[in-house]
């Protein structure tokens, strides 16, 4: 099989990362979280208080700054100056100065070259908001995945509460809302549908039937066989 990309884009906890981490698996592929990227970086900005509007402080702070991610033992480790931050990433503040950030130019002109960059590792299963729009335009499979707000808010709930987080369904629906609506009206790399992208509801569909189905479209391409 030669070099493939498979891009899903959606908003947030409509099962991404899930089914990305499944299709990396079952496919042997290097599974390229770019959410993860923006937000080792959005802890960065919090953690030296950074003014986001201060276009000078983000670039020096850029300018110093190392995001990898790496798979060991199918776990998925995300590296900001070689340090892991796999679980710090994944609390509410960091996701809404993720959202932020990533709408800056700066923010997206660094991250573009960077997870161009890590695309070059061979076959990719990549989620974010513009994987099929900008980062990987040509990809040969594209996913639009959504589903309905009120499940979405229910699997944020249930994901936070297993790391040990105690959130309200109110509280994530409202900073959901918040972050969607932000990440879809910027005006650079906005959350769309690319032209070409198979658009999936995934309300009412488990991990595996969902896998399944892509699977099927994966394998309608030539490379894939
Ligand atoms: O997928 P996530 O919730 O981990 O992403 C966190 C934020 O990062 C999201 O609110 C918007 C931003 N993001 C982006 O702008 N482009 C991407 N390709 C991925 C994430």
């Amino acid at each position: 099989m030669s070099a493939l990309i498979i891009a899903i884009d959606g908003p947030s906890a409509a099962g991404k990362s899930t089914l990305a981490k499944r299709l990396a698996k079952d496919l042997g592929f290097t599974y390229l979280d770019t959410g993860a990227m923006y937000r080792a970086l959005a802890l960065k900005v919090l953690s030296e208080g950074i003014d986001i509007s201060n276009d000078g402080a983000l670039t020096e702070l850029i300018d110093r700054t190392e995001i990898d991610i790496a798979e060991t033992g199918g776990k998925l480790k995300v590296l900001l100056d070689g340090e892991d931050v796999s679980e710090e990433i994944r609390t509410p503040e960091v996701s809404q100065m993720a959202s932020k950030t990533s709408a800056l130019k700066v923010v997206r002109h660094w991250m573009l070259l960077l997870q161009r960059a890590l695309g070059q590792r061979g076959n990719v299963v990549a989620e974010g908001r513009d994987i099929g729009t900008v980062v990987f335009p040509d990809a040969e499979v594209k996913i639009y995945l959504d589903a309905s707000v009120q499940e979405r808010a229910r699997r944020r709930v249930e994901e936070l509460r297993k790391a040990g987080r105690q959130v309200s369904l109110d509280e994530t629906l409202r900073e959901m809302g918040e972050r969607d609506k932000r990440d879809s009206e910027r005006d650079l790399a906005p959350l769309r549908k690319a032209n070409d992208a198979i658009a999936i509801d995934s309300t009412s569909l488990d991990a595996e039937t969902l896998a399944q189905r892509v699977m099927q479209e994966i394998h309608k391409k030539p490379l894939a066989n």
